[in-house]
Parts: C-alpha cells; structure tokens; sequence
C-alpha cells in the first residue's frame, strides 16, 4: 500500500493527512513549523473544524505521523501532496514560493519514482513549474509525475467534504500518475469507505460514490480557479439583485428561491448577505484575473465580481449609519467575527472589516463569537469587549449587528434581545430573520434585499 506524504498542515494539509489516514492508509504530515509539529504530536487541534478531532484521535501515531522533516518524508513516501500556503501578493497572483522551495527540496532528496500532487489552490502552469524546478535542481536522473488534484473543501464542513466530495479532480498528464490516484482515491469512488461500520456520518444529499474526473494537469489547475470564481460571482450576483430588490420594495429571500429552483442555476450560494470572505474566495478570484491578464486576456466580469463584494460591506455600514445616525459613542454588539459559521477562521471577515470601520468611527463594540473570539482578540486587543455570550453582548447596546451565519444566532430569544438592547435596533448583514418576526418582537430590523421593518421613519431621515 502506498505510504501518503502531506506537506503543509493548515486546513487542506491537515484534513487530507487526517482523512487519507481514515481511508486506511500510512500518512506523514510535514510542517516546517516545528511548533506546529509539536502542538500536532501533543494531541492539539489547530483548527476549528467538525470531525477533526475525532479523526486526530483515532490516527495519532497509529497511521498518522507528524514530521518537520520533509527529506525523510520524501524518501519514504513514494506519493507526496503538495498542500502549503499560496499568499496572495499585492497584485492579486498567488505567491508560489512555498510551493517551488517545497519543490525544490523533493528533487533533492528523490530516490525513485515519485507523483508530486498539488493540492493548494495555485494557477494553470504551476504544475509544469514544478516539474521544471525539479528538473533544474537535481542532476540526478529523476523519474516522477505532477499531478494536480484540487480540494474544494470548506472550512467547517472540511471532513466530510473530503469524504464524501461532489468529484474528485485528478490532473495527471500520464497514465501512469492518473492510475496511481484512481487507485489511492478507490476506497470512495467503489464505495468501500462508505460500507464502514465506523465512517464519519454521511451528510444530507450526497451522491455516491463520487465520481473522478480525470483531466489534464492543466484543466484540472482550471477548474479549481474557475469553479470558486464562479461560486463568487454568484454570491456577487445575488447581492447586486438584492440592491434592485431594496429599491423597488421586493424580497431577496423570495427571488432567490425563485431563481435557484431553476436546476440549470440552482439554489445553492445564493445567500445575499454582506459579501463573501475567508481564505479562498477573496484570493482565488484575485488570483484567477491575474492568471487571465498574464495570458492577455481581460476578465473584467471578475473586477465586477469584487467590486459588488466590497460594496455590499460599504452598503451595510451606510444601513447601521442610517439607523443610528452617528456612530461615535455608540454601544454596538457585533454577534459574529468569522468570514461564516462554524469556523474560528477569520480571514477576509467582511465581519472584522465592518468592526474596524465602527472603531474607526468612534463606536464601542462588544462582541461575540462561539469560535472566533481568540484569533479576532489577536486582532483587536482591548479595542473590543469580548463576552461571553449573545445576551451578554447585547446588554445596553444601541443596536445589535448580526454579521456571521452561526446558527446559534438564528434562533435567538427575541423578547429577551428585546429587553436586552437601549435601542430595539437590529441589522442583519445574514438574513437570519423574518422582517414580520423582528416587527412582531418590537425590534427595527434592517437586513439585506428586503424591506426594513417598522424603520421607514428613521429610513427617510438619512
Ligand atoms: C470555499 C469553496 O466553497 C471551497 O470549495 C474551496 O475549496 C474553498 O473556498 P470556504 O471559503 O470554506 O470554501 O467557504 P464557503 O462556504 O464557500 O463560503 C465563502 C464565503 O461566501 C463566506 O464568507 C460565506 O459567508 C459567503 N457566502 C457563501 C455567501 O455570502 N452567500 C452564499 O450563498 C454562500
């Protein structure tokens, strides 16, 4: 059975180690961050994300090892993933430096044939580039095969992504590479996972087994960009139509069943809201234009892409303005700092965005998070209150923001925010409510695509 080498630990590296681990076989997860490695070894879980846990428990120095060598790894493992960071640089390209000193590093240490599979996010071409720094590394006669396989997991629902995933993308411009991973991916696509007494439950509305979609190294780099500036550019969508829907008095919520039960375009992503974040979609969009540019072509549908997305964050500050009118010296209790539910990731949170900006304008926030408070303490210090707990937060406040999809905040106790808040002002950048059920509850609601509840006075002041 072919022994498993991951490099990178962050949350693509670590989930496939933990989930390669699952599917039975021998993983070592490399890290340069020798704390890191250390932290992993101690048992600690990095990352915020369902099932992990259970997975680092069952695997840990049993089918799992954690490594800060990359050459032992590299000479005991005849398949390594290439899983590390792609930062992006000031111009939107993805900064491939991780990858070519991980590259370069392998070729180093070769001794036999080896399929080097990327794994991150990266641009069309990456895989002949990393085949050429190999090349131009090792004089010694290397025989090995790039291959590109993208993830298209999301972070909170990363486990079973991996374990029961829509496809799996398989670049490979050889036969021999493309078997290797037909035959490392086979305990999903025949199904033998999924007869397991012991799997991680499988979620709502899955097709198995997945299919494998076996491309070219570069069609496979295409679709990872393509299909996350898709899903960006229909949230983009989305938000734009919900603009249309604030000026002639529709409801977002009811045009986007109606547009996503069309099965051509589908429902999914197509939440209005305050604009996508996170480590993916922010990156990968930017990226992805300047992949285009590079090759002369000028995507400019993407430029509008980005631009709705910040505007919609501009948007929501204007709404809280609208309501509060000034800003400095208001109480404001911010439920949620993550880019969306069920992460501690606060990456491109157009929640933490919106939080600078009432700093910025004299606001005293208090906010909660059921994940994200550590990172987000890093980032403010003692600028915010951190609390315990939504009521907790919302106590005194002027107005209670409600900025990330947890679902904790969707069934909160509305007469007790009630009693809770100085002013009954709530404004929701996720659509958790009904307007009926806000006003029903005595409290203003302002919220994205739909008309403000019992707010039409203090709307026309603005
Ligand atoms: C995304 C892709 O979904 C995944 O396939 C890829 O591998 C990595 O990037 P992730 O960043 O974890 O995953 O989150 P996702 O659930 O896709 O949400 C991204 C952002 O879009 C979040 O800020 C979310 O709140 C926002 N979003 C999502 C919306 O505003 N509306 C929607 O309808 C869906």
């Amino acid at each position: 059975m072919n022994k498993i080498a991951v490099v990178g630990s962050g949350y693509v590296g670590l989930v496939a180690a933990a989930c390669f681990a699952e599917l039975g076989y021998s993983v070592v997860c490399v890290d340069n961050d020798l704390e890191r490695v250390a932290a992993l070894r101690r048992g600690e879980v990095p990352i915020h994300e369902q099932f992990l846990p259970e997975l680092l428990d069952r695997h840990r120095n049993v089918r799992l090892q954690f490594s800060g060598s990359l050459a032992e790894a590299v000479k005991s493992c005849s398949v390594i993933f290439i899983a590390v960071g792609t930062p992006p640089k000031d111009n939107g390209e993805a900064d491939l430096s991780y990858v070519e000193s991980v590259a370069r590093e392998i070729a180093q240490n070769i001794n036999g044939y080896k399929v080097i599979i990327e794994k991150s996010t990266v641009p069309v071409y990456t895989s002949d580039w990393i085949r050429r720094v190999m090349l131009l590394t090792t004089d010694v006669q290397c025989d090995f095969d790039v291959v590109s396989n993208p993830e298209f997991l999301r972070e909170g629902t990363a486990v079973t992504d991996f374990l029961y995933p829509d496809r799996i993308v398989v670049g490979a411009d050889t036969r021999r590479a493309a078997d290797l991973l037909r035959d490392i991916y086979s305990p999903l696509t025949t199904g033998k996972y999924y007869a397991s007494v012991d799997k991680i439950p499988e979620p709502d509305d899955v097709n198995l087994p997945p299919r494998m979609i076996v491309t070219t190294a570069k069609s496979a780099e295409l679709i990872k960009h393509a299909s996350n500036a898709f899903l960006a550019m229909k949230i983009s969508f989305i938000n734009a139509v919900a603009n249309i829907c604030e000026e002639v008095g529709a409801d977002i919520e009811q045009v986007s069943t109606g547009v996503g039960s069309d099965s051509r375009i589908g429902g999914r992503f197509l939440r209005a809201g305050i604009g996508y974040g996170g480590s993916c979609f922010p990156k990968d969009v930017a990226a992805f234009r300047a992949v285009a540019q590079e090759c002369g072509y000028d995507f400019g549908l993407l430029d509008e892409v980005m631009k709705i997305n910040e505007n919609q964050r501009n948007r929501f500050m204007k709404k809280i303005r609208t309501a509060l009118w000034t800003l400095k010296g208001k109480k404001l209790a911010v439920l949620g700092l993550a880019f969306k539910g069920r992460t501690d990731d606060i990456r491109e949170s157009p929640a933490i965005a919106l939080v600078e900006q009432l700093l910025a304008e004299g606001a005293i926030v208090t906010a909660y998070d059921p994940a994200a408070m550590k990172r987000s303490k890093e980032v403010f210090g003692d600028r915010v209150t951190f609390t315990e707990g939504v009521y907790q937060t919302a106590a005194g406040a002027d107005a209670l923001l409600i900025l990330t999809d947890w679902d904790e905040f969707s069934s909160l106790d509305l007469k007790h925010i009630r009693q809770q808040l100085r002013y009954p002002i709530v404004l929701d950048g996720r659509n958790l409510y009904s307007p009926e059920e806000m006003e029903e509850h005595g409290l203003l609601y302002v919220s994205v695509g739909r008309r403000p509840s019992a707010l039409k006075q203090l709307a026309k002041v603005s």
